[in-house]
C-alpha cells in the first residue's frame, strides 16, 4: 500500500471558531483525514505575536480551538492535534531559517503586510510579528509535511515556506519538502456585515457554539442586498450575505433555489428569509454544539488529546531535526 502523504494545517487559538473558519478550513480537514494523514497544529506561539500581553488566555482558547475542531468532526483517532509550544525543535528550526531569510522578504508578503495595516501596527511591528512566516515554514517543514491546506489569506505564507525550503536543500541538503497549499472549496466567507470577510475583531460573525437564540439575533442584524428595502423589491441574492448563508449551510436542498427565485421576483421579505436562516443555521449547527456540550463535559479527555497528539507529532520534529543539523554539519558530536 502507498504511503499516504501528510497534510499540517493549524490555527491560532484566539478563542472560540466561527463559521468563516468552518468553510475556510475546518470542513476541508474533516474531509481530508481520510485519505491523508494529519496533522493539526495549535499554533499558541504564533498566537502570542499578536496577544503577548495577554499570554494567560492562551491556556482556555487552545481549549476552544481543540473542543471546536472535534465537535466539527475531526477524529482525534485519525488526525493528530497538538501543540506548537510543547515542540522545541519548531523553535530551533525558525531559528535556522532566521539566518537565511530576509526582512525585505518578510516585508514585502502580502499577508504580513495586510495584517500590519489592519492591525493598524505600521512603524510598532515586533520582530517575532514580522517573522511568523519563517516560524510557520518551521512548523510546516519540520513535519515533511506535502499539503497544507489554508485559507485563502495565508496563500503568500506558504509561497515563503517554499522558498525558504528551496533555499535550505540548494545550500545545505535536500532534506525538505516543499509543500503545496491548499485553499477549501469556499476558501472565504463574508461576515453579517455583508463586507468583509468574516472576522472576530470586525464583529461580523456566527461562531460554532452560538446557540439558538445568539443565532437569530445575529441573523437578524444581517445586511442585506441595500437596494431591496420593501418585501415586494426585487432582491440581488447573489450579493446578499443571507442568501450566501443560505446557500453555504441551510441543508434543506429544494428550499434554497426557491429562496433565490422568490427574492429576485420580489415575493419574499428579508425578514422571512433571515428567519429562514435562522432556523436552517440552527440546524446545522444543532449537532456540533451537542458535541461540543459533551466535549466540554470531560476536560480531562481534551487534555490528553493534546498531550498524547504533541507526543506523537514531537517524534517526527525530533527526526526532522536531526537531519537538519546534519544536513548543516552542525551535528557536531554525533555521526
Ligand atoms: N497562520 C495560520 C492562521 O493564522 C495558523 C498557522 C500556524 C498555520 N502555523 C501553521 C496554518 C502551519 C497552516 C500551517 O490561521
Amino acid at each position: 500500500m502507498k504511503k499516504k502523504e501528510r497534510i499540517l494545517t493549524g490555527d491560532r487559538p484566539t478563542g472560540k471558531l466561527h463559521l468563516g473558519h468552518y468553510v475556510g478550513s475546518i470542513a476541508n480537514r474533516v474531509e481530508l483525514q481520510e485519505t491523508y494523514e494529519e496533522y493539526i497544529l495549535i499554533a499558541d506561539v504564533q498566537a502570542l505575536t499578536t496577544n503577548f500581553d495577554h499570554p494567560e488566555r492562551l491556556a482556555q482558547d487552545i481549549r476552544e480551538v481543540t473542543m471546536d475542531n472535534i465537535a466539527c468532526g475531526v477524529d482525534p483517532e485519525i488526525s493528530t492535534i497538538f501543540l506548537q509550544s510543547m515542540i522545541p525543535e519548531i523553535t530551533e528550526l525558525t531559528i535556522y531559517f532566521s539566518m537565511f531569510t530576509s526582512i525585505a522578504s518578510l516585508q514585502r508578503n502580502p499577508t504580513i503586510k495586510q495584517e500590519i495595516k489592519a492591525l493598524g501596527l505600521s512603524d510598532n511591528v515586533m520582530y517575532g510579528f514580522l517573522g511568523y512566516p519563517v516560524s510557520q515554514a518551521a512548523d510546516i517543514t519540520i513535519f515533511k509535511a506535502n499539503l497544507v491546506p489554508v485559507g485563502e489569506d495565508q496563500l503568500p505564507i506558504i509561497e515563503q515556506t517554499r522558498e525558504i525550503v528551496r533555499k535550505f536543500n540548494r545550500m545545505y541538503q535536500e532534506v525538505l519538502i516543499e509543500p503545496k497549499a491548499q485553499v477549501g472549496v469556499v476558501g472565504r466567507l463574508v461576515g453579517t456585515d455583508g463586507l468583509n470577510k468574516m472576522s472576530k475583531s470586525l464583529g461580523n460573525v456566527i461562531y460554532l457554539s452560538d446557540g439558538p437564540d445568539e443565532i437569530s439575533c445575529r441573523v437578524s442584524g444581517m445586511f442585506t442586498d441595500p437596494t431591496k428595502i420593501r418585501l415586494n423589491d426585487k432582491g440581488h441574492p447573489d450579493k446578499c450575505p443571507v442568501y450566501i448563508y443560505h446557500r453555504g449551510f441551510n441543508k434543506n436542498e429544494a428550499e434554497v433555489p426557491q429562496i433565490k427565485k422568490d427574492c429576485l421576483a420580489g415575493r419574499l421579505g428579508c425578514v422571512e428569509c433571515k428567519k429562514r436562516l435562522s432556523g436552517g443555521l440552527n440546524e446545522f449547527l444543532g449537532p456540533i454544539r451537542e458535541k461540543r456540550k459533551k466535549l466540554e463535559a470531560h476536560p480531562k479527555k481534551i487534555d490528553d488529546i493534546l498531550i498524547e497528539g504533541t507526543k506523537k507529532a514531537r517524534g517526527i520534529a525530533v527526526d526532522t531535526i536531526k537531519s537538519v543539523r546534519a544536513a548543516m554539519k552542525i551535528n557536531y558530536f554525533s555521526g
